[in-house]
Formats: C-alpha cells, structure tokens, sequence
C-alpha cells in the first residue's frame, strides 16, 4: 500500500499525524507493508510555494494508492474575499485532477455520542445514513464571472447527464447492500439543472426496481433531516447541496469532529474528515482525531478491500468512546474531567485498542 498523507492546514497536521500511527499499527496487526510520502497542499503550500496545489503534490498524489488528507483554509482567507489565490483551490484542483466525483460521508452514531449532540437522543438513535455528494461538478466549477465594474457576479451552477449518472450509479449500488431506500435531493421545482438530476436518476432507477427511490426538495430535506434522520438511508446529492447537507447531518453524528468522508473515482481515493482546519484550536493539541482515524477505516474498506483491518478501527473508536474517553468536542455534562482527552492522549486510546 503507497500512501500519501497530506495533512493540509490547522488542526490537519495534527489529526492526520494519528490516522497514520494507525495506518501503521494495523499494518503490523495484519501483516500488510506499507509505504507513506507526505505532500504539501492548502494555506502551507502557498507559504512554501505560492501554489495551494504544488505540481509536486499531484504527482506524488497519482503515484499513490491512497490519500490521507488532513484539513484546508486559513482564517487569513477566510475575510479576505479579494485573494485570488486560495487554499481551499488546492482541494478542489486535486478532486478534479485525479477524478474525485462521488463523496461518500457516511453519518452513524456511536450510542455513546448520543448526549454529545444538540439533537434529542430519541430522535437520533439507530439513525444511519450514507450519503453520496457530487465532488467535481456544479457551482463549485462551472464559470465564475465577475462584471467590469465589480458589482456583478455570477457562479454557473451547471450538471451534463454523464456527472450525475455515475454517481447515481454508486448510490444505487450502495443502496442495493444497505436497505434499498434512495433519497436524491434536488431543487427540481426552480433549477433546470436539478430538472436534469431529477430526470437521470428517474431513468437509472428502473434499472434498480429493487431499490425504492424517492426524490425531495432541498430545502425539504435539510428540515426533514433534523426532524427524523432515521427516515433517511443512502441520500443522493450534488455538490453544493451535499456540502451543507453533510455539515448538517454532522450534528446527527454528534460532532464534526466525528465526521469521515471518502472522495473517490475510478481510481484512486481520497479519504478526510469532513471538519476544516479550525484555527482557533490548531496547535493546542486538543483536537478530535477520531474523523481522522475513521477516515482510515474508509480507506481500508474502499481502497483496499480490507473489511477486517476496517472493522478493527471502528472497533477500536468505540471501545475507546465506551470507556468513556472524550476529546472536548464530544464530551457533555456527564463526562467526568478526568476523561477529557487531548489528541495525543485519545489517538492512544485508539492505538491501544487496536
Ligand atoms: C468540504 C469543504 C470544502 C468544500 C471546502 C474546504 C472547499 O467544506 O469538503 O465539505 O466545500 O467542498
Ligand atoms: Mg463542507
């Protein structure tokens, strides 16, 4: 297995640093060699480079297997709307570069979460969600324009039939191994290309009479969402709509720092936490580095086909939750102090369980 590990900005460098200890330790575990490099992107590359996406990066980044990516974006940026450079064009870049169209954010929460969350704990138990987000079409890269004067702008939100089919395609699939329900989300009622969306997905789901499919609004959704997560379970969507869907649905998960996400194609995957860089605590070491280990598991299971190297991470994280070891960000008012890990103390949890 050639890994690159790119741990970005902010508290990247700190979660992804236990992600690979982890990578390691079940290398050892099941005998399996392993080889890491690890590759500048975000708000570092440009400092180092003046480019968030270094050719070096994507080069290293095609001879690999898999990515273990950390965290993008700098406050710097953040308020700064005239930079033309920007970390987070790193991200998107390699997304396109090496095919990253299908994010898959899967949301299940370990029943120890369930006071961490801001969500009533009977609403949330036994949900259980796979989402599959659109990554290299839409707004994110149809054409920006600005007008002469500057006070004009517009972003082209814009689908062809082919990005949203193979996409559909996994989520079908995925659907076909879990409950067989599908839920695409779109904006049908205003958007032509939601129209489109909505249009392929009713095509393609005759191919799956197996699979019930189901089609809601957006805005339906995000409500629908909070209100009963359980009615959902493989949830189709494009890249906008996923991205705030999913930093919703986090909240289902108990925490952002929770969340891991696999971006794959037809080749290689990228495998992050769905939280960003979080400036305001890097370099604090308290960080959750538990969406950094989940991410591994992902990796084992879809880069590798390793399901028993995956299934010993997720044991592993919630061994370590059912001892009652937190990071900050999960723990409530029934966690005693003494169980309130930093980084490095709960990546060790982690690692002893394993
Ligand atoms: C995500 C992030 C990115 C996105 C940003 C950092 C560009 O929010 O992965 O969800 O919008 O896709
Ligand atoms: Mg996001």
């Amino acid at each position: 297995m050639k890994i690159l590990v790119i741990p970005g900005d902010g508290i990247g460098q700190e979660v992804t640093t236990w992600g690979r200890k982890v990578i390691e330790k079940i290398a050892v575990k099941f005998g399996h060699s392993v080889s890491f490099d690890e590759a500048l992107m975000g708000h570092v590359a440009i400092e180092a480079t003046g480019n968030p996406l270094p050719d070096e990066t994507l080069e290293k980044a095609h001879k690999s297997d898999a990515i273990l990516f950390g965290a993008i974006g700098h406050i710097k940026y953040d308020n700064d709307p005239t930079a033309k450079v920007r970390p987070e064009q790193g991200l998107l870049k390699i997304r396109k570069e090496l095919g990253l169209y299908a994010n898959l954010r899967p949301i299940k929460l370990f029943d120890e979460l369930l006071g961490a969350s801001s969500i009533k704990p009977e609403i949330l138990k036994g949900a259980d969600i796979l989402f599959f987000r659109e990554l290299t079409g839409d707004v994110y890269f149809g054409e920006k324009k600005r007008s002469e004067d500057r006070k004009t702008a517009s972003d082209l939100m814009i689908y062809h039939q082919y990005e949203v089919e193979r996409i559909a395609e996994k989520a079908f699939k995925a659907a076909q191994s879990r409950s067989k329900r599908l839920c695409s989300v779109d904006k049908a009622n205003v958007l032509e290309s939601s129209r489109l969306w909505r249009e392929t997905v009713q095509e393609l789901a005759k191919k799956y009479p197996d699979v019930t499919t189901e089609h809601m609004f957006i805005d339906n959704a995000a409500m629908q969402l909070i209100k009963d997560p359980k009615k959902f379970d493989v949830v189709l969507t494009a890249n906008l709509f996923g991205d705030i869907l999913t930093d919703e649905a986090s909240q289902i998960a108990g925490s952002m720092g929770m969340l891991a996400s696999a971006s794959i194609g037809d080749k290689i995957g990228l495998y992050e936490p769905i939280h960003g860089s979080a400036h305001d605590i890097a370099g604090k070491g308290i960080a959750n580095p538990l969406a950094s280990i989940l991410s591994v598991a992902l990796m084992f299971e879809i880069s590798f086909g390793l399901k028993k190297e995956a299934d010993a991470v997720l044991d592993a994280v919630a061994a370590t939750l059912k001892d009652g070891f937190r990071t900050k960000d999960i723990a409530d008012s029934t966690t005693s102090a003494f169980n309130i890990l930093g980084t490095e103390a709960m990546g060790m949890k982690v690692l002893e369980r394993i």
